[in-house]
């Protein structure tokens, strides 16, 4: 790998596993929703600083496969949140060059949070400032299973020869297609764990766990961990040569 490659600097692509609104909101005595509404505000201070950070991608993950768990109120108020943020964010977002689009299972979500998901995609489709991606009703099996699930169709339809199946064709098949893959995974509140974020894309990504509830992590001590980051160094399997 060329040596330019290894050089440390900074994370084009930032995942980010938003954890610990619901600790956030119990801590004070109020309900986990009021904890959910404040991390969406968070969601918005850090967008608004990402390209400034020297960002290019920045993927979220909201909602994760086995968030259903949870009960019928919250996930409830939680898609109600998801549409406000794209109801609210709508202008904000296109006018600042922000390319807005999710990874996961749509066909779960209510019909019009699908609806105002495709409307926004094919809003800021023609931006390139920050490539925010959401992920909602997420999780990395359930990518990779509907991604083989595709393969199987293609191979099945013609159009693929079992052959031809490698990691590039797998990739395109995943919902991240066309996004690199992340740099940096970096998740809030103290866990210590992926929780099924982007299994297959973050083979090689460095991760920084943190434990600032998601509430209360600001653009500055984003500032930190990428200047952590930057002096990490990036081996990819390889030897340092120079
Ligand atoms: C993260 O905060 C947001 C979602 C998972 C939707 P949590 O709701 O998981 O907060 P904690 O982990 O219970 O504090
Ligand atoms: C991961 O957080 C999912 C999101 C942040 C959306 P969880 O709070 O759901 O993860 P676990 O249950 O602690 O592993
Ligand atoms: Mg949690």
């Amino acid at each position: 790998m060329a040596a330019k490659d290894i050089t440390p600097g900074t994370p084009a692509h930032v995942a980010i596993i938003m954890d610990g609104n619901g600790r956030w909101a119990t801590s004070r005595g109020w309900p986990r929703l009021v904890g959910h509404r404040r991390g969406a505000e968070r969601v918005r201070a850090i967008v608004k600083a990402a390209p400034g950070l020297g960002i290019r991608y920045l993927t979220i993950y909201a909602f994760s496969t086995e968030n259903w768990k949870r009960s019928t109120e919250e996930v409830i108020g939680l898609m109600s949140i998801f549409a406000r943020y794209i109801e609210n964010e709508a202008e904000r977002l296109s006018t600042a060059g922000v390319r807005l689009r999710f990874i996961g299972g749509r066909e779960k979500l209510d019909p019009k949070l699908q609806r105002l998901m495709a409307g926004i995609e094919e809003r800021t489709a023609g931006n390139d400032v920050l490539h925010l991606t959401v992920a909602i009703n997420y999780g990395g099996r359930d990518e990779i299973a509907r991604a083989a699930r595709r393969v199987a169709e293609d191979v099945a339809a013609g159009t693929l020869a079992p052959e031809a199946v490698d990691e590039e064709a797998f990739a395109a098949r995943l919902d991240t297609a066309g996004l690199p893959d992340p740099d940096l995974v970096i998740r809030t509140s103290g866990e210590t764990r992926i929780s099924n974020y982007l299994l297959w894309q973050s083979a090689y990504a460095e991760y920084e766990f943190t434990p600032t509830l998601w509430p209360d992590f600001t653009p500055g001590e984003l500032a930190d961990i990428l200047d952590r980051f930057a002096r990490r160094e990036r081996r990819y399997g390889g030897v340092i040569t120079a």
